[in-house]
């Protein structure tokens, strides 16, 4: 008896759960009513225009330095062919002696000219070069959408990536003497997101 009673809630606590529950309910009926309209979906052209704004990015020096069409890494606002003949290699850090991280360190070593660094250093491997360089808008588009070709990410995967990913992020902080990508990392991944939710156009 006094064990049932015990495990019994009493009328004020039920009562007072019943009207915390109501009004958690008028809460967000309340708040529905005046959230602000939803935000209509890109259509196809804002996508495609919105690629166009990523496209920059992605060919711009501190990108395209990584993603080269040949087997050497490039350097500079020129992109030119990486000194000391370092290539990709097997696993894209490199060969022997040449190893990326045998001059790149975990983290940019301050002065002009001096090895920019991440723990993660390397070029894409020979299998899925993902190569940026030369490539015209509507190719790229369809290349970093396409699973064989992207590092098998769905779009969403894709646009983690480019707002969340250490190596990508290093780009936005170079090291000394080294300009920016034309957009900021938040642009970027805002653009990204107009691309994918207007269904990921390609521009013609
Ligand atoms: C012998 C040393 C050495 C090795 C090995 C080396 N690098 Fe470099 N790398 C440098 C130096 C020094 C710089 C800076 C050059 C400058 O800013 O003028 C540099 C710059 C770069 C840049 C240019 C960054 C930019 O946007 O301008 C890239 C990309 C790069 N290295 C990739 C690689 C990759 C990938 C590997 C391995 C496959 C590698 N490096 C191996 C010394 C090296
Ligand atoms: C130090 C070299 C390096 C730099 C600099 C670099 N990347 Fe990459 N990137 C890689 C490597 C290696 C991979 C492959 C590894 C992976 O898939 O995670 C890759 C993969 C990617 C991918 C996914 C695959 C695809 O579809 O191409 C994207 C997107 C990308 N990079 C964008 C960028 C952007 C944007 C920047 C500049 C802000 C940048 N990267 C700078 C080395 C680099």
């Amino acid at each position: 008896m006094t064990r049932n009673r015990a495990n019994k809630p009493s009328g004020a606590v039920v009562a007072a759960l019943v009207s915390f529950c109501v009004s958690l309910l008028a809460m967000g009926l309340v708040s529905s009513l005046y959230a602000a309209p939803k935000a209509p979906r890109p259509d196809t052209a804002a996508s495609s225009q919105a690629f166009l704004q990523v496209y920059r990015v992605f060919t711009s020096p501190r990108c395209q330095n990584c993603h080269p069409a040949g087997d050497a890494p490039l350097q500079g606002d020129d992109s030119h062919v990486h000194m000391q003949n370092v290539k990709r290699g097997k696993d894209g850090h490199g060969v022997s002696a040449m190893r990326c991280d045998t001059c790149h360190q975990a983290a940019n070593l301050p002065g002009d000219h001096m090895p920019p660094g991440n723990p993660r250093w390397s070029l894409p491997n020979p299998r899925q070069k993902m190569v940026f360089v030369g490539r015209s808008a509507p190719d790229l588009c369809r290349q970093i959408k396409n699973p064989k070709e992207n590092g098998n990410r769905t779009l969403e995967q894709l646009y983690d990536h480019v707002a969340h990913d250490g190596l990508v992020g290093w780009g936005w902080n170079p090291g000394d003497g080294r300009t920016l990508p034309p957009l900021t990392r938040e642009e970027t991944a805002k653009q990204m997101r107009i691309w994918i939710d207007g269904g990921a156009a390609c521009p013609q």
